[in-house]
């Protein structure tokens, strides 16, 4: 007989490892499917994590070599220990993911080990083995889209997951996409003294992101020594024992060229992973982008079941999939789970940090609302002067006629985690005044999303 449950969860990334939690939190008996060794999915494992433990160590290598002498700190000739760098990453992921275990453990969520398959709409096969539950949420995620005619093999061409385990800094790494990936990974390389060129297909780097941003980000990262290619695509890669070299054109068309490097990494996007699931015997409908197609509530065609994260639609984020985890849970258990798409952040964490949330002004053009801009720039923050790291500025829209915040962007220092307040804000439905109306900590980097406030009424004190 197979063993049953209330909810089954199909993959174990922050969406399905959080929506797993919250409902064994409202009483349900819940099982989660991971096929993976170690819990925590793409973010864990392959992503968030260990992209964000080698970001920090290279951007403390890159203190050392080029900014420790300006505090007047003499550290003599820096090495660089790439294998211990890359065991720190390890230790960090396997941190994580066991503190993931250890959660699944306290909140009596059973780990189900192996590949999930459909047998029906409320019913899968693991390892052999039939299970059945009242609902089902798939949250198998996503992978990376590859691209014809570059081939990937995780040395010489590869994707973020081998773009993490380099055991040597490339003399000359190309990444293929200036998105999240690209400029993260690229930065990570570059400062550890690889020289760097991105290919970008469009005219702009990070294309979602707000574009006077966006041309700020271009040259700051321009500073830094990473070259660009924008208006350029790749046809072709070629390897050999001693590099790659790559075909390029202009991406309107035109001649072609050839570009030589060590390292390729193929960043161009990720697509939703439904590989494996079996999902013709339950009948789940995909979209035409290999999506499972959900309403407001997260609910395929199929009655049952349910879907969240990267594999539908919306921002691929791990903190997007983790509320869509809770509300999904909430929603089995009767309650109002809800996910508010207008308040999440995208942050890319590089040096400097560009973090946004709400709309462009690119949006607001098109969608014709009028708006407000207010600006202020990090060489007029104290702290930021003090850090010695002034590029950058916070730029706050808000509605025209009420105030209301409708977007806000930042580059500059820790802007990740400035974010959060304007993130409030939006959830709060504040307007720019009552930012510009709050106590702000002196000196502190925030006091810049305090003055770009008051700056959406003219009134900076500041500048
Ligand atoms: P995933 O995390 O992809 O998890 C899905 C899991 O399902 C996987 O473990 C997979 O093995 C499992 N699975 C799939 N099919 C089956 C099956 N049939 N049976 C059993 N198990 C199955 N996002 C951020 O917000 N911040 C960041 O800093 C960030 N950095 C990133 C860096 C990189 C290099 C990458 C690649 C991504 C990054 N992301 C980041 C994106 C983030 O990782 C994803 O948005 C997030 O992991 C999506 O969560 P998920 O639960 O939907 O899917
Ligand atoms: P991306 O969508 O961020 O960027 C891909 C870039 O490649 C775009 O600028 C696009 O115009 C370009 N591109 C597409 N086809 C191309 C081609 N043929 N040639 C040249 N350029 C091309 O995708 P990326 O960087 O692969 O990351 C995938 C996703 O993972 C991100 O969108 C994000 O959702 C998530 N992620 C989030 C991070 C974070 O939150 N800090 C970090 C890393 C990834």
């Amino acid at each position: 007989m197979s063993e049953s449950f209330d909810l089954i969860v199909i993959g174990a990334g922050p969406g399905g490892y959080v929506c797993a939690i919250r409902a064994a939190q409202l009483g349900m008996k819940v099982a989660c499917v991971e096929k993976r060794e170690t819990l925590g999915g793409t973010c864990l494992n392959i992503g968030c994590i260990p992209s964000k433990a080698l970001l920090q160590s290279s951007e403390n290598y890159d203190e050392a070599v080029h900014h420790f002498a300006d505090h007047g700190i003499g550290v003599g000739q820096v090495s660089l220990d790439l294998a211990r760098m890359q065991a720190r990453k390890a230790e960090v992921v396997s941190a994580n993911v066991k503190g993931v275990e250890f959660l699944f453990k306290k909140n009596k969520v059973t780990w189900l080990k192996g590949e999930a398959k459909f047998l029906a709409g409320n019913r899968i096969a693991v390892a052999g083995q039939e299970y059945e539950a009242k609902n089902i949420v798939i949250a198998s995620g996503s992978e990376s889209i590859p691209l014809r005619g570059v081939e990937v093999d995780e040395k010489r061409v590869v994707t973020s997951t081998g773009g993490l385990e380099l055991d040597k800094v490339p003399g000359h790494l190309v990444v293929i996409g200036g998105g999240y990936i690209g400029l993260e990974l690229g930065s990570v390389w570059r400062r550890l003294s690889a020289e760097v060129t991105v290919v970008e297909f469009l005219d702009r780097l990070v294309p979602g992101m707000d574009a006077e941003v966006g041309k700020t980000f271009e040259r700051v990262l321009g500073k830094q020594g990473i070259k660009f290619r924008l208006k350029t695509k790749v046809t072709g890669a070629t390897v050999a024992d001693n590099g790659v070299t790559l075909t390029v054109e202009p991406a309107a068309g035109g001649a072609a060229e050839e570009l030589r490097c060590d390292v390729v990494l193929l960043a161009i996007g990720r697509r939703a992973f439904t590989g494996g699931l079996n999902l013709d015997a339950a009948g789940v409908a995909l979209d035409e982008r290999g999506r499972v197609v959900v309403d407001n509530h997260f609910a395929t065609n199929v009655p049952g079941v349910y879907a969240i994260g990267d594999v539908i639609t919306g921002p691929m984020l791990a903190h997007k999939a983790e509320e869509e985890g809770v509300a999904v849970a909430e929603i089995l258990a009767g309650q109002a789970g809800h996910v508010n798409y207008g308040a999440i952040p995208g942050v890319v964490y590089t040096w400097p940090e560009v973090a946004a949330v709400g709309e462009t002004e690119e949006q607001l053009k098109a969608s014709g609302r009028a708006y407000k801009v207010g600006k202020f720039p990090f060489t007029a923050n104290g702290r930021a002067r003090a850090m010695g790291s002034t590029d950058g500025f916070v730029k706050i829209l808000s509605d025209k006629d009420t105030d209301r915040v409708l977007g806000a962007h930042i580059i500059g220092p820790d802007a990740g985690t400035m974010i959060a307040e304007l993130v409030l804000a939006i959830e709060f439905g504040a307007s720019a005044e009552d930012i510009a109306r709050t106590s702000h900590a002196h000196p502190s980097l925030n006091e810049a999303v305090k003055e770009a406030a008051l700056a959406v009424d003219g009134r900076p004190l500041h500048i």
